[in-house]
């Protein structure tokens, strides 16, 4: 096996504030500003390996998962390699990617953002770059950017909020000790609409009108909730209501472009209505990405474990097809 020049990690991240539309489609440039939180479990791997030209493989490692990259796939993460090694001043670098994810990539969870943000810090390793946080964590998330908008926010842990002049983690937030984060997969097919197509799309809705204040409003509501939410359980349900009003929006959003598209399958609204009806002083934060399944970060009461067993048992009994991922690291 050729030589391997340098290898890297990066989670994946769940938006809770939406990144949808774009100002200009070069850089990825978004219409408002997002808000995620950083599912540690879920990581992508990257390996360089020395090579005369830049391509790509699947990473054959034990327990991984090979992604199912189309040609266009492969062409869009050689390019961000070539782009990241220009940008670092090794223009002449080359080499063979490969990558895998540690989650299967048959449950329809999005890869992009975590194998996109690993695939640049593998080639900042490549080019010499202390790829350490705090270094040169804000150039990267830039670069990260150009190759998939949302991996920016993937840099950054626990929560990452993305402003037009980049991402940053954001502070004083709840600790991942105080959380659980379930994605119930409820679908592992491939989307029909693409994040990027869905990016395009949007502006054509009559509801994109008020879209940037909107967000920007709930982002603003959502950070104050956040704040509070350790010691204040109102302030807790209040972030749900936001988070969950947010998710509709683009939802929405998607249902009246022209022409509309839509992710939701019969098993998204029986969870969704599942969640709608957790018994528990805290309520959990639920949303949908640009695609059927549905996230829920849960408080970590005394309780907590209980409640997930029953539902899980219960959601199993109608639809024994839906599987349950846990997105944070233990
Ligand atoms: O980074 P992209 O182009 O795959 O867009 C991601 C868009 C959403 O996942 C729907 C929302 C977000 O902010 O992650």
């Amino acid at each position: 096996m050729s030589e391997l020049i340098a290898e890297a990690k990066a989670p994946s991240n769940i938006a809770l504030i939406k990144y949808m539309g774009k100002t200009e489609s070069s850089g990825n440039r978004p219409a408002n500003a997002s808000l995620s939180l950083t599912l540690t479990a879920l990581e992508s791997f990257v390996e360089i390996r020395r090579a005369e030209t830049w391509g790509w493989r699947p990473l054959d490692r034990d327990g991984f998962f090979a992604p199912e990259l189309s040609e266009a796939g492969r062409n869009r993460f050689v390019a961000h390699a070539e782009r990241v090694a220009r940008a670092l001043g090794k223009e002449g670098l080359r080499g063979e990617i490969r990558s895998a994810n540690n989650f299967p990539p048959d449950c329809g969870l999005a890869s992009s953002a975590s194998s996109f943000a690993a695939l640049t810090l593998a080639v900042a390793k490549a080019c010499g770059v202390d790829v350490d946080p705090g270094a040169e964590r804000a150039k990267l998330s830039r670069l990260s950017q150009q190759g998939s908008g949302s991996s920016c926010r993937s840099l950054y842990s626990p929560w990452a909020i993305w402003r037009d002049e980049g991402a940053q983690a954001v502070e004083g937030l709840p600790s991942l000790a105080e959380l659980e984060h379930v994605v119930f997969v409820v679908s592992g097919d491939r989307k029909a609409v693409s994040s990027s197509e869905a990016h395009r799309r949007v502006v054509s809705s009559e509801l994109f009108h008020g879209r940037v204040e909107r967000a920007a409003r709930r982002l603003d509501e959502l950070l104050q909730a956040l704040r509070s939410a350790s010691s204040d359980v109102s302030a807790w349900n209040q972030a749900a209501e936001i988070v969950w009003a947010e998710s509709w929006d683009m939802h929405a959003l998607f249902e009246t472009a022209r022409p509309s598209f839509g992710y939701f399958v019969p098993g998204s609204i029986l969870v969704l209505r599942e969640l709608r009806q957790w018994e528990a002083s805290r309520r959990p934060l639920v949303t949908m990405d640009a695609g059927p399944n549905v996230h829920a970060v849960f408080w970590r009461d005394a309780d907590l474990e209980l409640r997930l067993e029953r539902l899980i048992q219960r959601l199993a009994s109608i639809d024994p097809t839906i599987k349950i991922i846990r997105g944070l690291k233990r």
